[in-house]
């Protein structure tokens, strides 16, 4: 692509393909003034917008390191996406886990420096990992601390070694505590996102008919509605999450994108905070509303199960028991705020998981 005035900016996607790239590759490509270079091992979600003439597409793995560079050189922005980002696998596969959640968007923030290309590193809300007051007793400070988290004052608080679940959050944190030192030593402009729990269409997969294994708690909830068998409640259900319909996070990257100036040098939480619930809470709201949209499973009694985070995940899970983010610096600095109720994320996020796997049995 050769650049002329006139030319759209070019927005290179690493993770094109996934549930966010997806949905940020459509977003991108309505728009004439930008022209979008991708990478991604998979094509499944995809595949109507690979002939785009805005679109150049590599059907590669990021840890291909010439066609990265490739890539980054011929874009003004990179978003950097591709991850392990289910927990299921962090207590089974942590080496995978922490090789592509550190050392392979590493390298890519090593040549966004090089070549002095804005950096967009998707990290995660679990960075925060548990709640203070989760572990120490309850005082007024970590009962302040724990209200909301934010990106420049909460503390981070994993759990030991032995608990691999948390080589996920820990690889994270790493991979931001180096971005944020490549802009200090070498002035590389970044900026980072904190996603706290997106959902929507073509989020993860229903397992035995386009993936497996667990997906994560969206998935395994509607594949449980879909196939009418018990949602599972993991240690009864009662950790918490706040749920972000996709259509507002990527409203918020968009904002980043118009926002450069203010965007950079910081780190952002994108998260709904008036949409949290129990995860049990969200079964019993999930159940409502399939019986609403999928008439034929009216009158089907599902049950809640509880299962113990051992049977389910295996040894070495832990859990984040709450997650409620701060927005104040996406509200002021990108002029974003969510717009999507958890009422109409379900259902909107439940319509189109019943359109796609309406079949499945
Ligand atoms: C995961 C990732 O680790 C985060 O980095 C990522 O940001 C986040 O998803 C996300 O989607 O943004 P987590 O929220 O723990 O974090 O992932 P889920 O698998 O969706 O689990 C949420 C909760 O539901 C957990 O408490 C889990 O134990 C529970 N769960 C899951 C159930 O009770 N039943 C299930 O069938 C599945």
């Amino acid at each position: 692509m050769t650049k002329t005035p006139e030319s759209p900016q070019t927005i290179c996607v690493l993770g094109c393909a996934g549930f966010i790239g997806s949905h940020l590759l459509t977003r991108l490509l309505a728009q004439e003034n930008f022209a979008v270079i991708g990478i991604d091992r998979e094509t499944g979600k995809i595949s109507h917008l690979t002939q785009n003439p805005r679109f150049k597409f590599f059907n590669d793995d990021i840890q291909n390191q010439s066609q990265t560079e490739w890539c980054i050189q011929r874009s003004d922005v990179v978003i950097s996406l591709s991850a392990i980002c289910n927990p299921a696998i962090y207590n089974k596969k942590p080496v995978q886990v922490i090789e592509s959640n550190f050392l392979h968007p590493y390298m890519v923030a090593q040549l966004c420096a090089r070549h002095k290309k804005w950096l967009i590193q998707f990290s995660t809300s679990e960075v925060y990992g548990k709640t203070i007051s989760s572990f120490v007793n309850k005082s007024a400070d970590a009962a302040e601390l724990d209200q909301v988290l934010s990106e420049d004052k909460t503390p981070f608080v994993l759990g030991p070694v032995a608990a691999q679940r948390w080589s996920y959050a820990c690889a994270k944190q790493l991979l931001e505590r180096a971005v944020y030192a490549l802009g200090f030593e070498q002035g590389l402009a970044f900026t980072i996102v904190r996603p706290f729990n997106f959902i929507g269409a073509r989020m993860d997969y229903i397992p035995g008919v386009d993936g497996e294994g667990v997906p994560r708690v969206l998935a395994c909830f509607m594949e449980a509605l879909l196939k009418r068998r018990p949602l599972k409640l993991v240690d009864g259900g009662v950790n918490r999450r706040v749920f972000t319909y996709i259509d507002d996070a990527i409203d918020a990257i968009m904002a980043i994108l118009t926002h450069a100036g203010a965007a950079k040098g910081r780190i952002f939480n994108i998260g709904n905070p008036a949409n949290e619930a129990t995860i049990a809470d969200l079964a019993v709201r999930m159940i409502a509303q399939f019986k609403q949209l999928n008439p034929a499973s009216a009158t089907h009694h599902y049950a809640l199960e509880t299962v113990s985070a051992a049977a389910f995940y295996g040894e070495g899970y832990e859990d984040s028991d709450r997650r409620v983010p701060d927005i104040l610096n996406a509200q002021k600095f990108l002029e974003w705020s969510p717009r999507t109720n958890l009422h109409d994320t379900l259902r909107l996020t439940m319509d189109a998981y019943i359109k796609q796997y309406g079949s499945t049995k």
